[in-house]
């Protein structure tokens, strides 16, 4: 059996300094098919690649979220650094076009290359900063589904995150929430821990995809979005 790439949970930040050469540029172009930013202003179109079944996305299914919600107004607000997260939002809108994307984005954008970015990353959390987003054009209570999308930060959600479920707690109160995260290796890591305590008492359900230079498995998207019945 071969040594799994990177170690599961606990994932360290130290973790993800595996290749210093990387940036973001570098981390769209190994994706190399970014429907991406299309939904979220950036177009890069580039051809849909092959999809693995095996990459499927895991998670506890019970009955759907978003049950008989095909038809509802579904807001997905994604933070995405390198784009994979952008592809998943994208692939929901081509599947769904009630699909309204939104992208979180800090204040001061984050460096474009990696290692920088795992340093700021690192800085923020050890500081348990909420640092400033800027202004999104909706808000969550414009939709009846809300849709989180994000990657694992060192095993966390990424400080922006903090920042924006803080802000706009009381708009998710009564609402069901899914997320999905975008992962490495570590699948969610403690991201539903951080939901959890970022949205007391709003039911949620978590999805990891695999985004390591890209989305892997586009399928995995439209099959998810099913089981949540958001298609
Ligand atoms: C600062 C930083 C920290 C990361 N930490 C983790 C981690 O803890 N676990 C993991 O599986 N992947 C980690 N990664 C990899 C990303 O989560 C993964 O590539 C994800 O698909 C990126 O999503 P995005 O393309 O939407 O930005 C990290 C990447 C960065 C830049």
């Amino acid at each position: 059996m071969t040594a799994p790439k990177y170690a599961l949970k606990p994932v360290s930040l130290s973790a993800f300094t595996l290749n210093p050469g990387l940036t973001r540029r570098s981390a769209f172009a190994r994706g190399a098919e970014l429907l991406t930013l299309a939904a979220l202003g950036t177009a890069a179109v580039r051809s849909i690649r092959t999809v693995r079944a095996a990459d499927a996305p895991s998670g506890p299914f019970g009955a759907p979220f978003g049950a008989s919600s095909a038809k509802s107004r579904i807001g997905v607000f994604c933070f995405t650094w390198a784009g994979s997260g952008g592809e998943v939002a994208s692939e929901m809108k081509r599947l769904n076009p009630s699909v309204t994307v939104t992208r979180i984005e800090r204040a001061k954008p984050y460096p474009e290359e990696y290692t920088p970015t795992t340093e700021e990353a690192k800085r923020e959390k050890a500081a348990a900063e909420f640092p400033e987003l800027r202004p999104t054009p909706v808000s969550p209570k414009d939709f009846d589904v809300e849709v989180i999308g994000h990657p694992v930060w060192g095993g966390n959600l990424p400080r922006p995150l903090f920042t924006f479920l803080r802000e706009h707690a009381e708009e998710f109160r009564g609402r069901r929430v899914l997320h999905y995260a975008m992962h490495g290796g570590s699948g969610l890591g403690d991201t539903d821990e951080d939901m959890r305590a970022l949205l007391p008492g709003v039911p949620f359900r978590g999805v990891a995809f695999y985004g390591w230079g890209g989305l892997r498995d586009r399928d995995a998207v439209g099959i998810w979005m099913k089981q949540e019945g958001l298609l």
